[in-house]
């Protein structure tokens, strides 16, 4: 039995990947590319498995995703790789289709020639399961009731748009040419391996470098946040038990303001790095992202009653768990701050206005 993971080396594929070795016979054919987002540490124990390849590689590139898929004969692809920084996609959004779009087309096409020519019952099992964000939903008022699987997509930014348009070419695949498909649409993770670029991790390296901790806006955007280790399970419920063509949405059921994630941060530093303390000192708003979606809230109800899923881990034991492993790995955090990272930092922040 062998699985394709792509996007293994970045925050949520290398989780789904270090679960399956660690929980499962499953032999892992892991691809990435290696982007500044990146980084084979993140493997951790699954890097030492006799049961993971590693393939560096690009979704692009066709002829590279036919052989692997010719060599190593899945029995189902988990599409995770993608460009998936909303503040980069602002920046420079040309990567963003280019990765999620092409890259999603390259490896459909793939998957489709590969699965034409499988033998059943092999062809039956087969599935193509592509891993998508609550973003394509759009942005929702204080009032509204959360994102459903039938929400009509409304993406903002060039990231959520490039995302909706892979969802569609997932969709368009099974209507029309029979593909086993399954889709989830998530709401934001957090956990250890995050890449700092993001608002969690972001904020505990910076405050345990006593660096200015950066608001965007009145600080009262609204994420529910998901353990990166739910999020995993429920990938792997959704690949066992999902129904073909389906589409799954994934929560946490822990709405939270910017502002209030940041101050919860600061409490926990406050007693697990007391040197900072009170880290509060250093919220510093900053001028808002363009295009900021106001609020993100995920109706899970569908996975909860057809298959059982429910998020495992509390908002609160979650994020001490994250600040915790921060503290733990200095030299992962050491090695994803290469000279990529403090170039994001200078473009994205230093030129911002208060
Ligand atoms: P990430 O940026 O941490 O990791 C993405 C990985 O994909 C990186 O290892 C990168 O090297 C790889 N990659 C990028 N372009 C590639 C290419 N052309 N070919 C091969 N590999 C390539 O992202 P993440 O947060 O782990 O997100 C994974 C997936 O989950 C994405 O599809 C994202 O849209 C989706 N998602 C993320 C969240 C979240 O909160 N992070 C929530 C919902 C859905
Ligand atoms: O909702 C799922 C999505 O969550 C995923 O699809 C994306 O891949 C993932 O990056 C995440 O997108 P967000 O834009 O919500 O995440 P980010 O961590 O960038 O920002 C979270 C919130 O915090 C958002 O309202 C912007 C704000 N923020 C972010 C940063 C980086 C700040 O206030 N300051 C910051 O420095």
């Amino acid at each position: 039995m062998t699985l394709l993971v792509t996007g293994t080396a970045g925050f949520i594929g290398s989780c789904v990947l270090r679960q399956l070795i660690a929980e499962t016979q499953e032999t892992i054919i892991s691809i990435d590319a290696l982007t500044y987002a990146g980084n084979p540490l993140s493997f951790g124990d699954a890097a030492k498995s006799p049961r993971h390849h590693f393939e560096h590689a690009d979704i692009r590139d066709e002829p590279r995703m036919q052989a692997i898929f010719e060599r190593y004969q899945p029995r189902a692809i988990l599409h995770l790789a993608a460009e998936s920084h909303v503040d980069r996609s602002i920046h420079g959004p040309a990567e963003f289709v280019s990765t999620n779009v092409i890259g999603t087309l390259t490896l459909l096409q793939v998957a489709l020639d590969y699965w034409r020519k499988l033998p059943e019952p092999r062809k039956s099992a087969f599935r193509f399961q592509h891993i998508s964000t609550d973003e394509v939903f759009g942005s929702l008022s204080p009032s509204d009731p959360a994102f459903e699987e039938t929400t009509a997509y409304a993406p903002n930014s060039p990231y959520s748009a490039s995302k909706a348009g892979s969802d569609h070419l997932v969709r368009a695949w099974h209507h029309t040419y029979g593909l086993p498909t399954l889709m989830t649409n998530c709401s934001n993770n957090y956990g250890p391996y995050h890449f700092p670029e993001k608002l969690i991790p972001l904020m505990i390296l910076n405050a345990l470098d006593g660096k200015p901790l950066p608001v965007y806006g009145d600080g009262l955007n609204v994420r529910d946040w998901l353990y990166v280790e739910d999020h995993a399970r429920a990938l792997r419920l959704v690949l066992e038990r999902g129904t073909p063509g389906e589409t799954y949405n994934v929560g946490g059921a822990a709405e939270r303001a910017n502002i209030e994630v940041v101050n919860t941060l600061c409490s926990i530093l406050d007693e697990l790095h007391p040197q900072g303390a009170p880290h509060e000192r250093l919220i510093t708003y900053v001028k808002d992202r363009p295009g900021h979606d106001r609020r993100y809230a995920i109706n899970f109800s569908k996975l909860e009653s057809e298959l059982g899923w429910r998020p495992q881990e509390s908002f609160e034991t979650g994020l001490r768990k994250t600040v915790r492993w921060y503290l733990d790995n200095p030299d992962w955090v050491a090695s994803v701050r290469s000279g990529d990272y403090r170039h994001w930092l200078e473009k994205n922040y230093e030129k911002r206005d208060a």
